[in-house]
């Protein structure tokens, strides 16, 4: 697990796409493109404390050392129903990720998280879990989520979000110390309808083209 509690990801790459999400005027079939492509780069930076074992193979020419991740490694969790626009983008690059889902809905008078659905993989416990969510906003729902994974036994969790705010991110550091939160970008602050400023709007709605 990496040692810094905050990881955030500044590759040109990521901020470029970051930047065109943002905007308005990007499409819903845009949207879910370049959500798709940043999940694929972040998902790069969040596994690259996975361990390794040695392995040797035969190249064209000769034996060769070199170094795998072992089987059964990986879990990914999405809140829904925004997370499953990263799901995909994850996947592309561990194709043998099992996928679990958590459903929330968040409370309009008090923003806390309701739960409305929830199914895991049989072998959270044994896996390096990746919750993921594009929006952490007050922090709630991500929190429950952590709640909830590590009640089904997840010991090593990371949170994958694309964009994240002050408060939220005080909300999950202080309930879970423990998990290192990789996101895009750390914004100003919420709004009082909960929504990030500057933000991106509400990342269900651009994903799926609802309102
Ligand atoms: N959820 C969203 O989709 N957008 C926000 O800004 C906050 C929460």
């Amino acid at each position: 697990m990496p040692k810094k509690r905050l990881i955030v990801l500044d590759h040109p790459l990521i901020q470029h796409k970051l930047t065109m999400l943002r905007d308005r005027t990007t499409n819903s079939r845009d949207f879910r493109d370049l959500l798709d492509e940043i999940s694929t780069l972040m998902a790069y930076e969040v596994t690259r404390h996975l361990p390794t074992q040695a392995r040797t193979v035969t190249t064209p020419l000769m034996r060769a050392r070199g170094k795998m991740i072992p089987g059964k490694m990986l879990g990914v969790v999405v809140i829904l129903r925004a997370g499953l626009g990263m799901v995909d983008g994850i996947l592309k690059l561990v194709p043998g990720a099992k996928v679990g889902h958590i459903g929330l809905y968040r409370d309009p008078q008090t923003m806390r998280p309701i739960e409305y659905f929830c199914k895991f993989p049989p072998d959270v416990p044994k896996r390096f879990m990746i919750l993921v969510d594009p929006m952490l906003a007050t922090g709630y729902s991500a929190s429950a989520a952590l709640d909830i994974l590590k009640r089904a036994g997840a010991r090593k969790v990371s949170l994958m979000c694309l964009l994240s705010c002050p408060e939220g991110l005080r909300v999950v550091q202080r309930r879970h110390p423990d998990v290192p939160i990789f996101t895009c970008a750390v914004d100003k602050k919420l709004n009082s309808h909960g929504y990030i400023l500057p933000g991106l709007g509400d990342a269900g709605d651009r994903l799926f083209g609802t309102r």
